[in-house]
């Protein structure tokens, strides 16, 4: 079954749409060939209901008890087993290809949940289908950077809404950071220090569901790859991507995001001008892991400022993150906890006392979605839309290319290109 395409892709090569002109001004809702009005039902189509993807599905159904105008119409996975798992909990319709779920009328809105390298391949598909996108973090792998940027595109163009997974950009205390930031609290920004620490391989988080489990009807190992270099199929890959760097990124690109992406928001850091990166395998190595377990990145901003982000798999002790200003510090307590918010926000000035802002802990995902439905209906920017989606994506794609390059990575500003 093939997607409707509403824009053809070798039209779209070689056309120069400024992204800002091209943001989308307030349209109507348009779905399912017809103007859907503020109160009409919004059905939902949800694409991997792995961990994450139930989690959504879960979210939603409480938003419809909760008396909200939804409704969960269909699931796609590539194995048979999740989906139809899935669709019994939710009473929803089940397709193994995405193609033939973003083919489906009642389908309004998407969210996408299957592994990092499928997210903007999927979200494109979805654009192009009509359809808004709740789309998980990382926006794009790492090797991404070029059909992330024809993403952010053609999202604009065709005025879709495109909410990006980093739900931390909804928590109350990253706004509060936000507000205190731009109200030049600490003065001008100069650096940022942080660092996003856990302990443990991955494997206790990405155990083998089912080790006869094989390519066939009932598991689509195609889709799997999606872009990604055929190989043969084994377990390992299909259950734990995260150990492979032709599906993830390690620290970089699954944990950064969390922590890079309301900084990025709070000082409003749009493309890096270079990057640099060190890091590696350095505790699990007896198994044939690819991604590092420790990550460090420093990014330099053509505003001149740097933002230094290290991470590691081998030691959760967590440290303050800070943004240094000229005129004092910024520093958050207790940010391991980034999906439920963080305990306070303490302002330290050069000169005079130090200030604390108690914060109230929420579940950020839930304002996450909060805030892309109430876009899909007013047809504004989300508060992680696709363009900011890309500026972090331009950081998190140089810095994995340094480290595994072994070089500084540049950003050519005049062709929004990563030089590497
Ligand atoms: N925002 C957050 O806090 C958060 C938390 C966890 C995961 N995530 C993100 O969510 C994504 C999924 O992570 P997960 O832990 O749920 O992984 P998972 O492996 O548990 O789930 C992925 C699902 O996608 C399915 N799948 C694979 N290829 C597919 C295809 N072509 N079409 C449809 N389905 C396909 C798999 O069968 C599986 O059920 C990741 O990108 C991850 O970064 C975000």
């Amino acid at each position: 079954m093939t997607v409707p395409s509403a824009l053809n892709r070798r039209d779209f090569i070689g056309r120069t749409i400024k992204y800002a002109a091209a943001a989308a001004v307030a349209a109507p809702f348009v779905s399912r060939g017809k103007v859907l009005g503020a109160n009409d039902r919004i059905g939902i189509g949800f694409i991997g209901v792995g961990g994450r993807g139930r989690g959504h599905v879960a979210l939603a159904q409480n938003f419809i008890k909760a008396g909200q105008n939804l409704q969960i119409v269909a699931i796609c996975d590539a194995w048979r087993y999740r989906l139809d798992e899935a669709t019994k909990f939710a009473g929803a319709k089940g397709y193994m290809k995405h193609a033939e779920l973003l083919a489906d009328p009642s389908v309004d809105i998407v969210c996408i949940a299957t592994p990092d390298r499928l997210h903007v391949p999927q979200a494109l598909d979805a654009v192009r289908a009509g359809k808004d996108v709740y789309c998980e973090k990382p926006m794009g792998h790492w090797t991404q950077f070029t059909l992330s940027k024809q993403f952010c595109e053609e999202t604009q163009k065709l005025k879709r809404v495109v909410q990006v997974g980093n739900q931390g950009n909804s928590s109350p205390a990253w706004q509060k950071v936000k507000e205190l930031v731009q109200s030049g609290a600490i003065g001008r920004v100069q650096l940022v220090t942080a660092g996003f620490y856990r302990n443990g391989d991955w494997g206790e988080r990405m155990p083998i569901a089912d080790p006869e489990a094989k390519p066939g009807p009932d598991l689509d190992w195609e889709a799997f790859l999606g872009d990604a270099p055929k190989v043969p199929f084994t377990v390992q890959r299909f259950f734990s991507w995260r150990k492979y760097l032709d599906y993830a990124g390690g620290p970089c690109t699954d944990l950064l995001p969390h922590l890079f992406t309301p900084f990025a928001s709070a000082i409003g850091l749009k493309f890096p001008s270079r990057a640099v990166a060190s890091g590696g395998i350095f505790k699990y190595t007896t198994y044939d892991r690819e991604v590092p377990d420790t990550f460090n990145m420093c990014l330099d901003y053509p505003e001149k400022l740097s933002v230094v982000v290290v991470s590691t798999l081998a030691n959760d002790y967590v440290t303050e993150p800070a943004i240094h200003g000229d005129e004092g510090t910024l520093t958050l307590q207790n940010p391991g906890e980034w999906n439920v918010g963080i305990d306070s926000v303490t302002i330290v000035p050069r000169k005079g006392e130090r200030q604390v802002f108690p914060m109230q802990k929420s579940d950020a995902t839930v304002a996450h979605w909060q805030n892309f439905l109430k876009c899909v209906r007013s047809r504004e920017k989300p508060v992680s839309d696709v363009e900011f989606g890309l500026h972090v994506q331009a950081a998190l794609n140089m810095a994995m290319l340094s480290l595994l390059k072994d070089k500084v990575v540049k950003f050519d500003f005049a062709k929004e290109e990563i030089v590497a």
